[in-house]
């Protein structure tokens, strides 16, 4: 005979208190971001440090010799979308932080048509100063900066990585592509330990001058929003 376990109301409103059961009868998913959104872990925090200081010391930098501030980063080291861009740009170099101009408010609304915000994802750019003129990094600069987006890339470790504009996708993928033919597409790629897939879509500076575009960039976008990480 199977014996009925009588447990007394008290304990099993101990136990219920215990496992916190509103999470299990919720029928929402858990969220288990909510309580430390920006924590991330010491070394983590330690390598961005690292990586920080190293680019600002960088020397003999016609680049870092002519701009106000160095632009790292912004929002958040823990999430899993990492969008890089090319250069910063004057209101970059003035405030420290990417894509805060003219550009910056396009992203901003692309990123909310697809439910995010710049604290949901994390922001840097191939290179941390701002060409004189706003000009398009040369290919030697690229080269010199590689290993710094690359490292940083490596450490936030996201599981998707955006590719603003083609300054960014031939930097990080290749100088033999054209972004007409990469853009809208999944590539899965090996940044030191960080295995991620890729998304390059138009840069929103050049969407400003070809608002045609804009319907291709939803098409990615739209890949972002649906992708299952
Ligand atoms: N364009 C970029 O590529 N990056 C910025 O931070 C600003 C404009």
């Amino acid at each position: 005979m199977i014996k009925k376990n009588k447990i007394s109301p008290i304990k099993l409103i101990k136990f219920y208190n215990l496992i916190n059961y509103n999470l299990i009868y919720n029928n929402k998913a858990i969220n288990r971001y909510k309580k430390d959104t920006f924590q991330i872990s010491a070394d983590k925090a330690e390598n961005l440090v690292r990586l920080k200081e190293t680019i600002q010391n960088i020397k003999n930098c016609s680049l870092k010799d002519g701009s106000t501030n160095m632009v790292f980063s912004d929002g958040n080291p823990k999430s899993k979308i990492m969008l890089v861009g090319e250069a910063p740009g004057a209101s970059e170099d003035k405030e420290g932080l990417p894509f805060v101009g003219r550009a910056g408010a396009l992203l901003d609304k692309m990123l909310a048509a697809i439910d995010l915000d710049r604290k949901k994802v994390y922001i840097s750019n191939i290179i941390n100063y701002r060409p004189p003129s706003n000009r398009r990094p040369t290919d030697e600069e690229i080269k010199r900066y590689l290993p710094f987006i690359t490292k940083h890339i490596e450490i936030i470790n996201p599981k998707i990585l955006v590719l603003l504009g083609s300054t960014a996708m031939n930097a990080l993928i290749g100088n033999e592509v054209v972004i007409s033919k990469m853009r809208g597409k999944w590539i899965e790629k090996k940044f030191g330990n960080c295995k991620t897939s890729v998304i390059i879509t138009f840069h929103p500076a050049f969407l400003m001058r070809q608002p045609a575009q804009k319907k291709m960039a939803w098409i990615d976008l739209k890949m972002i929003r649906d992708k299952n990480i």
